[in-house]
């Protein structure tokens, strides 16, 4: 049997990365003046209202810039992120297997936005992992907000340390990670062993248009991106999907990234979507290929090895 001690895991990423930063974090996170809980939106936004008795919080939480996904308040702050992430989210809530009392695995979560959207789903749990560690110190000064009980978990680690086995999950979530996968087929497949039988597979990732046999592998950058290996057509993408074994599987969405989702703001000032697109011709990127356009696809794993049924041999 694998030996899994997350606890220790969890320690010796935070401990082992040296980052330079680490120590500016977390004296900002144990900054954070005592917050009293009042009352939370987690349905229609991320809101933790309720009172703290210094003023000086959004200069603490602007310390762990840039904030990538939101929207969120946090008492009288509002945090107005790169991207406009309950967009995403208000696309596939209404599409998905009903998150009441699930248990959810989300891969390459970020900041954890979305844990807490499906807790206001009612989801049970939702645990997510994202091996950079900024976005870890982020989740924790979100959670210094929420009330105690909140069951939201981000984890720093990459889906390449979770156990290989872990098919306890009714929901996972992997959006934006598979365009960075070298191998994606091998990454779809993995993702089936995180989920029980029939739990379902939300993936939203970058696509083209195009045929079938349509995938592009940019050389060099991609949107000024590192490390961008596949953008499939949708026809190509459900038909990888499909051969890596997943049931059910279905596009409910595709929508080109505008720069009114993906925007420089306050709270991340690098620089953004319209950084990224020719500055002349707005269909493609700064590198001459089409401009970011994304769908998101739902797929069930299958019921598994069922026992074998007797048959009538009298
Ligand atoms: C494009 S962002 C998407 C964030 C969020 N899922 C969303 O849809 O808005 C990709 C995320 O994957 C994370 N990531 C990168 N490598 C990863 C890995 N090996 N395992 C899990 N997450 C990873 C990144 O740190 C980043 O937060």
């Amino acid at each position: 049997m694998q030996q899994f001690d997350l606890k220790e895991l969890v320690q010796k990423n935070i401990t082992d990365s040296n980052h330079g930063h680490l120590d500016d974090w977390l004296g900002v996170l144990n900054s954070l003046s005592d917050f009293m809980p009042g009352g939370y939106d987690l349905q229609r936004s991320v809101t933790f209202d309720g009172e703290y008795d210094s003023s000086d919080i959004e200069g603490k939480l602007k310390l762990l810039h840039p904030w990538r996904k939101g929207p969120l308040k946090l008492g009288k702050v509002e945090i107005d992120t790169e991207w406009r992430s309950d967009w995403k989210w208000d696309r596939l809530k209404d599409h998905i297997a009903p998150l009441g009392g699930r248990t959810v695995l989300d891969i390459g979560c970020g900041n954890g936005y979305y844990l807490y959207r499906m807790l206001g789903e009612g989801a049970k749990l939702a645990i997510g992992v994202d091996p950079f560690l900024l976005f870890v110190m982020q989740f924790w000064a979100i959670n210094h907000f929420a009330p105690k009980e909140s069951a939201a978990w981000v984890l720093p680690l990459g889906w390449e340390e979770l156990p290989e086995q872990l098919p306890y999950f009714d929901t996972v979530f992997s959006m934006g990670v598979l365009y960075h996968r070298r191998n994606p087929k091998l990454f779809l497949e993995q993702l089936q062993n995180y989920l029980r039988p029939g739990g379902e597979l939300i993936l939203e990732t970058l696509v083209l248009e195009g045929n079938a046999s349509e995938v592009l592998i940019p050389e060099g950058r991609y949107a000024k991106m590192r490390n961008v290996w596949y953008i499939p057509s949708i026809a190509s993408l459900v038909s990888l999907i499909e051969v890596a074994g997943w049931e059910n599987v279905r596009c409910i969405h595709v929508t080109p990234t505008t720069t009114e989702e993906q925007r420089t703001t306050d709270w991340m000032t690098f620089e953004s979507l319209k950084d990224f697109l020719d500055p002349n011709d707005a269909s493609k990127t700064i590198e001459g290929y089409p401009a970011p356009m994304r769908a998101i696809i739902l797929a069930s794993k299958g019921p598994g090895n069922a026992e074998p049924q007797l048959g009538n041999h009298s």
